[in-house]
């Protein structure tokens, strides 16, 4: 049978943009948000990401998770992974890959790897003279930024794991340290939030990122971070609703249905929900029929 949540299908991605499909959503019906939102000025898709000013962004995040707060069950927890970027133009294009010094001998690897070949933005710097912040060469602080905007507007923050990345992106000769590591924040609606006690979660996470069949989602996670974000609720089973509203290529939804939970998925891009859904398809057709 179909199981719903409101008038949406559980167990299923839901195309359109979440800052509309969250009206959507009954208020204290999810369990567990995991999400990685659109980083600032990095690719090229639909929905956020793409606004030349990080503060119009950065008010279109605060605004939707403000959105999503009367959403959470009130032992509800939500995890945010989300990157900064640099006040620096990112001009990548294709033929730039000569440059490279990836690879076993350091000289490149093959033109065609996806390392070269993903759709990167073509973005200036954002300069306006009168706000220090937005200066040429600023690390912009967008994930700190993100997490005061939200606690002003009533979450709880209740911690910040680092994602030590085994394949970190190299970024070449800066004068800045090189990235290896990407926040994962934690917040909650209330103090008493339902959290596993023991083991006791660590605050750095190792794992490298992987490779998915089918349709490329450039911006993935790996598997491992939602199920690691689920696992930290303590509880799991059908009624625990996992919900991803920047979907992507569904890894949040596979991670759910692999620890037994429910899944609400919302996406932009129409190509990566019909994928997504593919994929968390064939994922139910393999679990035992009990949870099927
Ligand atoms: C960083 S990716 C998420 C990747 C996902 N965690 C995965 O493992 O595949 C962000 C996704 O948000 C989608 N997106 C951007 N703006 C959106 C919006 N307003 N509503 C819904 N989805 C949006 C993009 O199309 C992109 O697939």
């Amino acid at each position: 049978m179909t199981k719903k949540l409101g008038n949406l299908t559980l167990n299923q991605v839901h195309h359109g943009d979440c800052n509309h499909l969250i009206d959507f959503l009954p208020d204290e019906s999810i369990d567990i948000l995991v999400t990685s939102p659109p980083y600032w000025g990095q690719r090229t898709s639909e929905g956020t990401g793409t606004e030349d000013d990080p503060r119009e962004y950065l008010d279109f995040l605060v605004d939707t998770f403000t959105r999503f707060l009367p959403k959470l069950k009130k032992e509800g927890v939500m995890w945010i992974n989300i990157g900064d970027a640099y006040n620096t133009p990112v001009n990548w294009s294709r033929e730039d890959h000569v440059y490279s010094s990836l690879g076993a001998d350091k000289s490149g690897l093959n033109p065609e790897n996806s390392a070269y070949t993903k759709n990167r933005a073509k973005r200036k710097a954002f300069i306006d003279k009168e706000i220090p912040w937005l200066t040429y060469g600023n690390l912009l602080a967008l994930t700190y930024r993100l997490v005061t905007g939200l606690s002003d507007k009533g979450y709880l923050f209740r911690g910040e794991v680092l994602w030590k990345k085994k394949n970190a992106m190299p970024e070449g000769r800066c004068r800045r340290p090189h990235r290896q590591h990407e926040p994962i924040y934690l917040f909650a609606k209330h103090e008493r939030h339902q959290f596993r006690t023991s083991p006791p979660v660590k605050s750095v996470w190792e794992f490298g990122n992987e490779k998915i069949d089918g349709k490329k989602h450039y911006s993935r996670f790996p598997l491992e971070l939602p199920i690691r974000c689920i696992e930290a609720f303590g509880r799991t089973g059908e009624d625990v609703v996992v919900f991803d509203p920047f979907s992507g290529s569904g890894t949040t939804g596979l991670a759910a249905l692999k620890l037994g939970c429910s899944y609400i998925g919302f996406e932009i891009d129409h190509e990566q929900v019909d994928a997504s859904n593919e994929r968390i398809q064939n994922a139910i057709s393999e679990l035992p029929l009990s949870l099927s």
